[in-house]
């Protein structure tokens, strides 16, 4: 019989632990949001950022932006930004309009407030066994499944998806944490025979119903990454009635990874935090 893993229950229990800590600090930590342009969903997640903020006592300011901002502008907020010794954390919602260069923007982030682990810097260090600001959805990923026992050394994990924000910084973790990792993407031949042969499979595709029971090994973990939209309710890439039937334990949308990535967040801007204060000592 499968079982779900509740990242909405370990979340939790991560963000009150967070409150305590804030609690007992003399200036609150601060994160800055970002979002350019007007898109549906990523106004929904920024607004979820800010209130799990406000909820553990986490000071917030956001800039909403109009989608034909340029790239100057953006750059000179964020410079501004990284002199601000009031503000510990910057975060630039993704994806951004076409006309802003992504890498230019993020790499723009003084590492040291880079909660999103974004970073040219971050990603190396991440790269190089030194992390030190993960993106948050990796994060809240390898903890699920530590909270849940499972064990990851010597297995087989498969992650579909291969974004600098979850499919690439999870293998390095996964990698680090001695599993053998297989990244497959949009150019994968023959993917269901790959799918099938993880101990955890990964999806993060953003596409519903895109693993079905089938591809599936019986008795593996299944992490859904997905948030997709689907006749009026949020489904995951995964179809979740089949993953039951064949798999050990899944992640449920929602309530499962999304949770999870807020968590990682609200570390990240403590973790940003304790950096600064650090480089003023
Ligand atoms: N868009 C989707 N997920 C994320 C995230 O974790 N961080 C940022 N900055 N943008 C996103």
């Amino acid at each position: 019989m499968s079982q779900i893993l509740d990242g909405q229950m370990i979340s939790k229990e991560i963000r009150e632990r967070i409150k305590e800590e804030v609690n007992r600090l003399e200036v609150k930590p601060k994160l800055v949001v970002i979002l350019v342009g007007d898109d549906d969903a990523s106004k929904i997640y920024v607004r979820n950022k800010i209130k799990a903020c406000e909820n553990v006592g986490i000071a917030t300011e956001d800039y909403i932006l109009p989608k034909d901002t340029r790239e100057k502008e953006l750059v000179d907020l964020i410079e501004k930004l990284n002199k601000n010794k009031e503000v510990n954390g910057i975060l630039v919602q993704l994806p951004l309009p076409k006309h802003l260069n992504e890498d230019t923007i993020v790499n723009t982030i003084s590492p040291n407030k880079d909660v999103d682990g974004l970073n040219i810097i971050n990603q190396g260090k991440l790269l190089n066994r030194k992390p030190v600001l993960v993106p948050a959805t990796p994060k809240g990923i390898i903890t699920l499944l530590k909270r849940y026992f499972v064990e990851i050394e010597g297995k087989r994990v498969v992650i579909v998806g291969r974004s600098k924000l979850v499919g690439m910084p999870l293998a390095l973790l996964f990698n680090h944490a001695n599993a053998t990792v297989t990244v497959c993407h949009s150019y994968t031949e023959n993917l269901k025979d790959i799918t099938k042969q993880a101990d955890i499979l990964v999806s993060a595709v953003g596409k519903a119903n895109f693993i079905s029971g089938d591809m599936i090994k019986k008795d593996a973990v299944v992490v859904d990454v997905g948030i997709n939209r689907q006749m009026g309710h949020i489904v995951g890439d995964v179809n979740f009635k089949e993953a039951m039937e064949v798999a050990r334990l899944v992640t449920p949308v929602p309530k499962g990874v999304g949770p999870m990535t807020i968590a990682s967040l609200l570390e990240n801007v403590l973790e940003c935090y304790d950096l600064q204060k650090r480089d003023m000592k």
